[in-house]
């Protein structure tokens, strides 16, 4: 059973939790990145509870949300209550996606982390990269190789990572999300060469690194300062990649 249906029942708990840091922090982060979608089809890999399938909908994307979890995509399904969103959602592999269409701009965020093994890294760089037209983007977020476990804790924001003792490239991580019980997902932590790497091997052309940032609007409902442990030791960036 894929790892997320376990979870699956449990994602808006999570969403719920983390929504401060995901609507202020991430998603205007990863949006910016994303740039303009108005009349775009997207191809939102690893879609989860349609987080972003959802988002780039509403920014007037024609959106193909896939994900390997059965239960994610009916939770993906069950969240999507407006019937006006031109949103599909299919049950499918990233690293062999059953899917003949091409599309202009790929999202996947929180996916590549996923891979235990750089073969496993690899053969996600070439389904994504097979899926793209020439010049395209993948546009996703990974944990943050630069991460630093001694570094400034983001504990208060509900999230945080647990290195397990290892140390190397692909380091198993933990995502442990401050909820009761809390519950935890086991990630790999690659060096950004690695990626930059794999990706590389699959026919991708450039990479650009774009650290999170804090929302203008988000700035205006918080405390002065309050994202600063979070942006000084983030646990996500977000990454660009042209096909
Ligand atoms: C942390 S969730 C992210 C969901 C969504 N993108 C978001 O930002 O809320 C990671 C998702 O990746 C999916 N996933 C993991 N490996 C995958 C693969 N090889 N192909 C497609 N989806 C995968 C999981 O099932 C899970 O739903």
């Amino acid at each position: 059973m894929p790892p997320y249906d376990a979870i699956a029942s449990q994602y808006k708990a999570i969403n719920d939790r983390i929504r401060p840091f995901r609507e202020n922090v991430e998603s205007p982060s990863f949006q910016r990145v994303v740039g303009d979608v108005r009349g775009l089809s997207v191809l939102d890999v690893a879609c989860g509870d349609g987080w972003y399938s959802r988002r780039l909908a509403r920014a007037g994307a024609r959106v193909i949300g896939v994900d390997i979890s059965a239960e994610m995509v009916r939770e993906a399904e069950r969240q999507t209550t407006d019937g006006d969103l031109d949103i599909e959602y299919r049950v499918g592999d990233a690293a062999a996606l059953g899917i003949a269409e091409k599309f202009p701009l790929i999202t996947a965020a929180y996916l590549l982390h996923y891979a235990a093994t750089r073969d496993d890294l690899a053969a996600l760089c070439r389904g994504l990269r097979a899926r793209l037209d020439d010049g395209g983007r993948l546009v996703t977020l990974v944990l943050n190789p630069h991460f630093d476990p001694r570094g400034p804790s983001t504990a208060a924001y509900g999230l945080e990572l647990r290195t397990t003792g290892e140390t190397g490239d692909g380091a198993l991580t933990r995502l442990h999300v401050d909820l009761e019980p809390p519950v935890t997902i086991d990630a790999y932590r690659w060096r950004q060469d690695t990626y930059e790497a794999e990706l590389e091997n699959a026919g991708f052309v450039s990479t650009n690194w774009t650290p999170l940032t804090c929302s203008q609007d988000a700035a205006g409902t918080t405390p002065d300062g309050y994202w600063d442990d979070y942006l000084a030791n983030p646990t996500a960036v977000a990454l660009e990649c042209v096909a």
